[in-house]
C-alpha cells in the first residue's frame, strides 16, 4: 500500500513508519522540513502539491500537530489547536479533492477528550467527554477542546469515498530515545519515580507493538468508523505504574513528589502539571469487541518488554525522532 503520514516526523510517526516501511510499503511523511527520501513538504495549513500524494493513496494516518509536552500559556495552547485543526482541514480538503481517494484516513486524536475520572473506565461508549468537571483547574477544558475542535474537522470534511476513523489514544510507550518511555525511564532510573501528588490518578498507555497492530487493524476492518480508543486494556494508577516501570529497571527507590514538587519539576522541564496530574482512565471498547487482541495488555509486563528491547540499543545508534531532535 502507499501510506501518507501527515506529521510523521515525530515519536508516533517514527515508530508507525518504521513498521510499516519494514512490512514493504510505501511511506510518504509530509513534514515542514524535508530532510531525505519519503519526505514531502507541507505547511500544515493550506494546499499545495502536497496534496499529490494523497491523490492515488491508500492509506492517510494524519498525526500533526504542535507538541503537548510545554507550558500551556495561552500562546502555547493557540498553537496546539491550530496546528491540529488546520492541518487535519486541508487533510481533509485533500482527500475530498483526490481523484482517487484513499480508502480510509485514520486521524490521530487523544485520550485526552475524556474527562478527569477515577471511579470508572471511559470506553467510547459510555465514556464521559470532560470540559465540564469540578475540582479541576479551568485551563484543563481548553486541551479537551483542542481534542473535540480536532475530531470535529474530521467529521465534517466532506470524503464520501474515505472511510475516517479518529484514534482516541492513549500515550505510546516505545523505546526510542525522546518519547515518553524514555522521559519516564530517565525519571524512574534517577530514583524519581514515586508516586505524584498521591499517585491515585490513572495512567493510560499502549505499548508501541499494539499501536502499530491496532492502526493495521483499523486500516483492514472495513466496517469501523469513528472514534476508536487506542489503549490498552489496563490502565492503572500512577503510583503501580511507576512501581512497575521501577521494577523493570531494577530501581529500589522512587522518591515521592508533592504536588507542588510536581509543579516546580514541570516548570523546570517546561512542560505542564496537566500531564501528571489528570486521571486518564481509558479502555478500548470498540477494539476488544472487534475481536482486537493486545500482545502487551499488562503493564507490568510491558514495562519489562520496553527495558529489555531499550536496553539493547547501543547509545548513539539510531537516529531520533524529528520532533525530538529539534525540540
Ligand atoms: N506520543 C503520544 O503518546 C501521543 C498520544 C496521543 C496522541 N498523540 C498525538 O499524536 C500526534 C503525534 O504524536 P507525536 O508524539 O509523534 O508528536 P511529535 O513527536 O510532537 O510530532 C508531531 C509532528 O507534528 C508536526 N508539527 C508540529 N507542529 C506543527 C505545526 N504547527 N503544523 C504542522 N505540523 C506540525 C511535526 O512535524 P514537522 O516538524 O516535521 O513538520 C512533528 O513531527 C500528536 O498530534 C500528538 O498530540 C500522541
Amino acid at each position: 500500500m502507499k501510506i501518507v503520514i501527515p506529521g510523521g516526523t515525530g515519536q508516533v510517526g517514527s515508530v508507525l513508519n518504521r513498521a510499516l516501511s519494514g512490512a514493504g510499503h510505501e511511506v510518504v511523511v509530509l513534514t515542514r522540513r524535508p530532510a531525505g527520501p519519503g519526505e514531502v513538504y507541507w505547511d500544515g495549513a493550506t494546499a499545495g502539491e502536497w496534496a499529490g500524494e494523497i491523490d492515488g493513496s491508500d492509506v492517510v494516518i494524519n498525526l500533526a500537530g504542535r507538541s503537548v509536552s510545554c507550558r500551556y500559556t495561552p500562546a502555547n495552547l493557540r498553537a496546539m489547536m491550530d496546528s491540529r485543526v488546520l492541518s487535519t482541514r486541508v487533510v481533509g480538503d485533500a482527500i475530498g479533492a483526490a481523484v482517487r481517494p484513499p480508502r480510509v484516513w485514520l486521524q490521530m486524536s487523544t485520550a485526552t477528550v475524556y474527562a478527569h475520572r477515577f471511579d470508572a473506565p471511559h470506553d467510547e461508549a459510555t465514556g464521559v467527554i470532560g470540559g465540564t468537571e469540578p475540582d479541576v483547574p479551568d485551563y484543563w477544558s481548553y486541551s479537551v477542546e483542542i481534542a473535540r475542535c480536532w475530531e470535529r474537522e474530521q467529521e465534517e470534511a466532506d470524503t464520501p469515498h474515505t472511510r475516517k476513523v479518529a484514534l482516541r489514544s492513549a500515550m505510546v510507550m516505545s523505546p526510542d530515545r525522546g518519547g515518553v518511555f524514555d522521559v519516564l525511564s530517565w525519571l524512574a532510573r534517577l530514583g524519581l519515580g514515586g508516586p505524584v501528588a498521591g499517585g491515585g490518578q490513572y495512567v493510560s498507555w499502549i505499548h508501541d507493538r499494539d499501536f502499530v497492530r491496532a492502526v493495521e487493524f483499523l486500516v483492514d476492518r472495513e466496517d469501523l468508523a469513528g472514534p476508536v480508543n487506542l489503549a490498552a486494556p489496563g490502565p492503572l494508577p500512577q503510583r503501580a505504574f511507576m512501581r512497575g516501570l521501577r521494577r523493570a529497571w531494577r530501581m529500589p527507590v522512587g522518591l515521592p513528589a508533592t504536588r507542588w514538587m510536581a509543579e516546580a519539576g514541570a516548570l523546570a522541564l517546561r512542560t505542564d502539571t496537566e500531564l501528571l496530574f489528570k486521571s486518564r482512565r481509558v479502555v478500548p471498547g470498540r477494539l476488544l469487541d472487534a475481536g482486537f487482541g493486545f500482545t502487551h495488555p499488562a503493564w507490568p509486563e510491558a514495562a519489562r518488554d520496553l527495558v529489555r528491547r531499550r536496553r539493547s540499543v547501543r547509545p548513539g545508534a539510531g537516529t531520533p525522532p524529528r520532533a525530538t531532535r529539534t525540540r
